[in-house]
């Protein structure tokens, strides 16, 4: 039996909290390693160079070469350290390919929103390191026992470690979510130098593409997803995503396992990022947060109308649009909302539309913005996560764990971890938020308003808040999870 310090993980990810951050996958890549490493598995990372993760990462030293590989162009692997806090940094591989990426824009995409024409390649060379040096082809002395790949953009790794003769390391699979699969055109298998014979539906061909993702939950030896539910709802239609086939007859392994949070990032005792640090004991502490929110937003200061808060991708899975079909009618309740995020365009400008309507009650700031992100959470009342689908969603644990109980579409992770208010089950001490069931508007006005009853009710409401805040949302169970599948790959 290993002992804990001699299993070596290597943690395959396109980005990582805090140089490079599009949504959950970011905050888990940090959170997970290092909750990992606390139980004492040596797990390091592997990122692609892109400008802020080189310029970011400390104590840089040049550990290989792949100037050779035919597909790809020339790479320098760099061993680093990242920081996570003053005291804890985390070993990481730096691919730095300039040809692939450096260059100005996002992970995925280029700054006018469009993906990069060769995301295929640029993902193909991570996902191809990540298997070399999982294998007995890695140049380095340092040997994982386990390739862990999230999402398809490390998807390959396990196709490629499939067609390695050699000694190789086990892998696993993690879906994020399943929506984003890494779809390419049938050649790119070949040019990426996977034999043409993987390109079959007994591999990684995926409705005449081939498909990252696929290749990655075909070949792995095990897949987890980030709640149990989403690991029940991605083998049946419509939530499978054209996979539910393929899942369904790897159940045997397949687990789903619920994220944590980083508790040392979202801490109201702690977070700079607020005008009031506070905690259940004195939640009375919270109302600068709010006063302070609605006044940097332009919203009247008010500290009785509640405030509803939201912080997401705007998106059709976010269910943004049903946002804003609720939203003049949320303004009458009266109630005033708070929005942060970006994405889609159309939804982006229908958003900015409203707060002309209702300057007083509805705010709105498009972007990425870590520091806001964390005053949305203190400072509004109320969260709202009408997700369509979540593979397992942070903001509603963070609201939680803000005393900002959640409103939230009873799907994936969001079931998962929010339990409806009822007399009952605020006694008990498990209702949290509030839980609506089928996506529609009007259950999501109904249950908005639903909440602003029980929060002009002060005992109701303090009762809520401090039942979420009681709640484990840590990673240690699940850190802990993940090590026991670990150890079941072992041979
Ligand atoms: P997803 O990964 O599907 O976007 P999650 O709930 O798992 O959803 O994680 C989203 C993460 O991204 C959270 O940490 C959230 O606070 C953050 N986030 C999303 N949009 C923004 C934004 N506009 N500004 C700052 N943080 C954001
Ligand atoms: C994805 C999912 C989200 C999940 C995150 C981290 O982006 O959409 O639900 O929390 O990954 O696993």
């Amino acid at each position: 039996m290993l002992s804990s310090q001699e299993l070596r993980v290597l943690f395959i990810t396109s980005e990582v909290f805090p140089l490079c951050k599009t949504g959950g996958l970011g905050d888990v890549s940090a959170a997970l390693p290092a909750a990992l490493r606390s139980l004492q598995n040596d797990v390091r990372l592997l990122l692609p160079g892109y400008p802020k993760v080189l310029a970011g990462v400390k104590y840089k030293s040049k550990v290989a070469d792949f100037n050779t590989l035919p597909q790809f162009p020339p790479a320098t692997l760099f061993s680093a350290r990242l920081s996570l806090s003053k005291s804890e940094n985390i070993p990481v591989f730096v691919i730095d390919c300039p040809g692939l990426y450096q260059r100005e824009g996002g992970p995925y995409m280029d700054t006018l929103g469009r993906d990069w024409p060769d995301n295929a390649l640029r993902f193909g060379l991570l996902s191809k390191i990540g298997a070399i040096l999982s294998s007995d082809a890695s140049p380095l002395a340092w040997r994982p026992h386990i390739a862990h790949c999230n999402d398809w953009q490390s998807g390959l790794t396990p196709a490629y470690l499939h067609y390695h003769s050699g000694k190789k390391a086990a892998t696993l699979m993690t879906i994020h979510n399943l929506a984003f699969q890494g779809i390419f055109p049938p050649g790119s298998v070949v040019q990426l130098g996977l034999p043409a014979e993987s390109f079959d539906i007994n591999g990684i061909e995926y409705y005449a593409n081939m498909s990252f993702l696929k290749a990655g939950l075909y070949y792995a030896d095990h897949i987890t997803t980030v709640s149990p539910n989403y690991a029940e709802e991605i083998q049946t239609e419509p939530l499978g995503f054209g996979l539910q086939g393929l899942l369904a007859t790897r159940r045997r392994h397949l687990t789903g396992i619920i994220n944590g949070i980083d508790t040392r990032e979202w801490d109201p005792a702690t977070d700079p990022h607020l005008v009031q640090n506070y905690t259940s004991k004195k939640l009375s502490d919270k109302a600068a947060n709010k006063s302070a929110l609605q006044q940097q937003m332009g919203l009247a200061v008010d500290a009785d109308i509640p405030l509803f808060g939201v912080v997401s991708r705007l998106n059709h899975q976010k269910g943004t649009d049903l946002l804003i079909q609720i939203a003049s009618q949320l303004v009458k309740i009266p109630a005033q909302l708070v929005v942060l995020g970006s994405d889609h365009a159309e939804l982006e400008h229908q958003l900015s539309t409203l707060t002309q309507a209702y300057p007083d009650a509805i705010a709105v700031r498009i972007g990425f913005n870590e520091a806001l992100s964390h005053l949305v959470e203190a400072g509004a009342d109320c969260f709202l996560m009408p997700s369509r689908f979540e593979p397992c969603g942070l903001n509603q644990m963070y609201s939680q764990h803000y005393g900002t109980p959640p409103i939230v579409h009873a799907t994936g992770g969001l079931l998962d971890t929010v339990v409806d208010y009822t007399p009952a089950k605020l006694a008990d001490g498990s209702a949290s938020g509030f839980l609506f069931y089928p996506m529609t508007a009007d259950n999501l006005l109904s249950t908005i308003k639903r909440a602003s009853l029980a929060y002009h009710n002060k005992k109701v409401w303090q009762r809520l808040q401090k039942n979420g805040m009681a709640k484990d949302f840590s990673w240690h169970a699940s850190a802990a999870a993940y090590r026991e599948i670990y150890l079941s790959l072992l041979p």
